[in-house]
């Protein structure tokens, strides 16, 4: 658990403290729980962004089709369920493979990528009516919140490695970020037999994530000796982990780690006196207004994920202090950000 709020005043007497404990965290399990941020993004802020997204998911089919992805990295717009296959392959062959296997991934996203990308507009619903331009608006203003907290986290991890705080500010200032908004639909009982997932294990490709949970759990990490560790849901937290990004960046000083959302067990009993179908507090306050049937089988599941990159122009090579004093010095090439992430995105969205 870090507080963000030391992390936004340099003057603050703990801001070095906090800066290198959530590097360490980021460097033994890739993933820490971000608290303390409601002054930089408050409940409300993220109560309608989960019911924008909820009244989004509910349009018709049709509609939705409307705004669809034009390709795999527009990284802007509609995909239904089944478009993506979230992976740890790393080619669309290894990708392609996995897919034949398992299945698909049980979900559909809308992404949003910054304003003003030349060439690379956003299919916003803001055409169709008003909920559509009070939707564009309301994620324009998330997508620049999550901008300014990859700013705040970039600095903590400046700091723990030792470098100027202001290290990272014009390598992650144009905002080449993705917004998603994830919907995990309702599903039958006996959809999760044969080992089928809601997302299949896969690292990040970016600098950090940001995650956005409701209450409905399912996220799992992978422990360093091997198997699956819960990330619980817990209310008034950011789930942030590394991506393989930042990793190669720190010449893997920093942990990159694979992760997977599973389907959590069905609740026991389903009246509503049991606890353990209670929502806890941030899940009444982040739980759509739009909810789905869920007489038989698995509820759905909202979740909103920041994706954060380095600006696309930037060099991704060993950082200053991670590679000198190390066998082996620099374990990667460097890179353009864009290429190394364009790479990845290619592989997973598969072929149109
Ligand atoms: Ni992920």
């Amino acid at each position: 658990l870090i507080p963000l709020t030391p992390l936004l005043d340099p003057s603050s007497p703990t801001f070095t403290l906090t800066s290198q404990a959530l590097l360490s965290a980021l460097r033994t399990s890739g993933f820490l729980y971000l608290t303390d941020y409601t002054s930089l993004i408050p409940s409300s802020t993220l109560t309608n962004i989960f019911n924008h997204s909820a009244t989004f998911f509910a349009r018709p089919q049709h509609q939705k089709e409307t705004l669809a992805s034009r390709s795999a990295t527009s990284n802007r717009g509609y995909n239904r369920p089944g478009r993506e296959k979230v992976s740890h392959g790393l080619t669309v062959e290894e990708v392609a493979r996995e897919r034949e296997e398992i299945g698909e991934d049980m979900k559909e996203t809308y992404e949003i990528g910054r304003e003003g990308q030349e060439g690379n507009p956003q299919p916003w619903p803001d055409t169709l009516d008003q909920t559509g331009v009070e939707f564009r608006e309301a994620m324009q203003d998330f997508f620049l919140k999550g901008k300014e907290l990859h700013t705040i986290v970039m600095r903590a991890i400046a700091v723990g490695l030792g470098l100027e705080k202001e290290f990272f500010d014009k390598m992650v200032d144009v905002g080449d970020n993705n917004l998603r908004l994830l919907h995990y639909p309702a599903t039958g009982k006996g959809a999760f037999a044969n080992g089928r997932v809601r997302a299949g294990a896969h690292c990040d490709y970016g600098s950090v994530t940001f995650l956005f949970q409701d209450a409905r759990g399912g996220l799992q990490v992978e422990k360093l000796e091997g198997g699956w560790m819960d990330v619980e849901p817990r209310d008034g937290t950011i789930v942030v982990n590394a991506g393989d990004a930042l990793a190669r960046w720190s010449n893997d000083l920093i942990r990159s780690t694979k992760h997977r959302v599973v389907e959590p067990p069905l609740p026991s009993s389903p009246s509503p006196s049991n606890p353990s179908s209670t929502p806890s507090t941030n899940s009444s306050s982040t739980s759509p207004s739009h909810s789905e049937p869920e007489a038989e089988g698995h509820p759905p599941r909202y979740s909103v994920a920041y994706f954060c990159n380095p600006n696309y122009e930037v060099w991704i090579d060993a950082l200053p202090g991670t590679w000198e004093n190390v066998e082996g010095g620099k374990k990667y090439e460097g890179i353009k950000a864009k290429e190394y992430l364009f790479s990845r995105l290619e592989a997973t969205m598969g072929k149109e």
